[in-house]
């Protein structure tokens, strides 16, 4: 477990950035043992704290400027999705010349980074085990991910005994997080998906058993470890196999994060109930079929539609029962920017975003007009 991350560390590197948010991991004691860790391994490192959520630029670029500094070629996360995704910056930035920001809108290709290796502290982005990084630039408050498999960390230690600490309400951010991937998967246009279907299904009511079980107890930890490994299945391509999925609300959600500074599955809560709203008739079979094993609900045979909205509504009473809104206003967002977040998502209109159905910056307006 993190006690032993310096041996891990070992076989990788013996001169490493920690890096780090705003403070948690020094309150509970585990910086202070994987500092001893790596000491023990003989692990030189420096320590960069900072991330916020919704990770900035700028953090990651006094990364990159330390690894350069002092020749560092590991970067041990520790923390959630922010944390791990600044390090991927770093990874990126400190293997290459130049702007690391240029990879996360286009610009270059990625050839090289230096590994990443994380401690998790709380099962939610799925970021300990995907190829993803997504950091927000301040100039334009853009906020970009991007994908490379030079990003998949090397190691991840996941102990669920990490996520006791947290705040209630970032448990069900993380739980919708999880919930949102497996979502975001499930809704595809890829045909004979069958047994995927199924893994996926049985994720999902993974996640909507367990979340509750933790939110209603923050130290049962058996709860969390199911929550943990679903969190991480979710996340790391398994789930993938012979399909393509939408992404099309976690873009949506993107805008909202990176405007409004809001927390990631808070901002999924409002927007995944809305899209599925919109698209409902893409595929009224894939929206029943998901309603009737995912959330029980009875068909009607006579009444397709009636039974894909009863999938919605369950879900929506779902995010309601763990403590989540699920309209702009429960973010405390308003109307006045629909427009403008429309357009950043479509890049001016000049992109489509989700592949289930694919969202002009005019239908992104109006999932956005269905979450107020
Ligand atoms: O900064 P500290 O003090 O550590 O506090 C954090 C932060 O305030 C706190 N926290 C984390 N672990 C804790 C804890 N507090 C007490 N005890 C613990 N054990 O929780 C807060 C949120 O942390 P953060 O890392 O921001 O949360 P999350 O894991 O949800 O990450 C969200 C970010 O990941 C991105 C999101 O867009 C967002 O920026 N995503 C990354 C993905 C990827 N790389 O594959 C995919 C996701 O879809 C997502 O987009
Ligand atoms: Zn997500």
């Amino acid at each position: 477990m993190e006690n032993d991350v310096g041996a891990e560390v070992a076989r990788h590197s013996r001169r490493i950035l920690v890096h780090f948010g705003g403070g948690s991991i020094k309150t509970t004691g585990l910086y202070d043992r994987v500092a001893a860790s790596l000491n023990k391994a003989g692990v030189e490192f420096k320590a960069l704290g900072g991330v916020k959520p919704n990770p900035r630029l700028s953090l990651a670029h006094e990364g990159v400027r330390l690894c350069r500094d002092n020749k560092l070629d590991f970067v041990l996360a520790i923390g959630g999705g922010s944390a791990i995704d600044s390090s991927k910056a770093i990874a990126m930035g400190a293997a290459n010349d130049g702007e690391v920001w240029d990879f996360y809108v286009g610009k270059r290709e990625l050839t090289r980074a230096l590994p990443v290796g994380t401690v998790l502290t709380f099962p939610a982005a799925g970021s300990e085990a995907s190829t993803a990084s997504v950091v927000t630039n301040e100039e334009g408050w853009l906020k970009r991910g991007f994908n490379s498999e030079l990003l998949y960390p090397k190691f991840s230690i996941l102990n669920p005994e990490l996520a006791f600490t947290l705040p209630k309400f970032q448990a069900a951010c993380g739980a919708t997080d999880i919930l949102s991937h497996l979502m975001e998967r499930y809704f595809t246009n890829s045909r004979h998906v069958a047994f995927v279907d199924r893994l996926l299904e049985a994720t999902m009511k993974t996640v909507i058993a367990q979340g509750p079980r933790v939110i209603a107890n923050m130290t049962d930890y058996d709860a969390w470890a199911e929550l943990m490994w679903a969190g991480t299945i979710a996340h790391n391509n398994l789930l993938n196999t012979g399909r393509v999925g939408d992404w099309g609300s976690h873009d949506i959600e993107h805008e909202i994060s990176g405007i409004y500074d809001v927390a990631h599955g808070a901002g999924l809560a409002v927007v995944f109930p809305a899209w599925m709203k919109h698209v409902l008739h893409h595929d009224l079979d894939r929206f029943v079929q998901w309603s009737v094993r995912v959330w029980n609900v009875e068909l009607d045979i006579f009444d397709k539609e009636a039974t894909a909205r009863a999938g919605v509504a369950r879900l929506e009473a779902f995010l309601h029962s763990i403590g989540l809104g699920t309209t702009l206003a429960s973010l405390g967002v308003g109307t006045d920017r629909i427009d403008e977040m429309a357009r950043k998502a479509t890049d001016g209109d000049k992109r489509r975003i989700g592949n289930f159905v694919k969202l002009d910056a005019a239908q992104v307006a109006q999932v956005l007009k269905l979450a107020a």
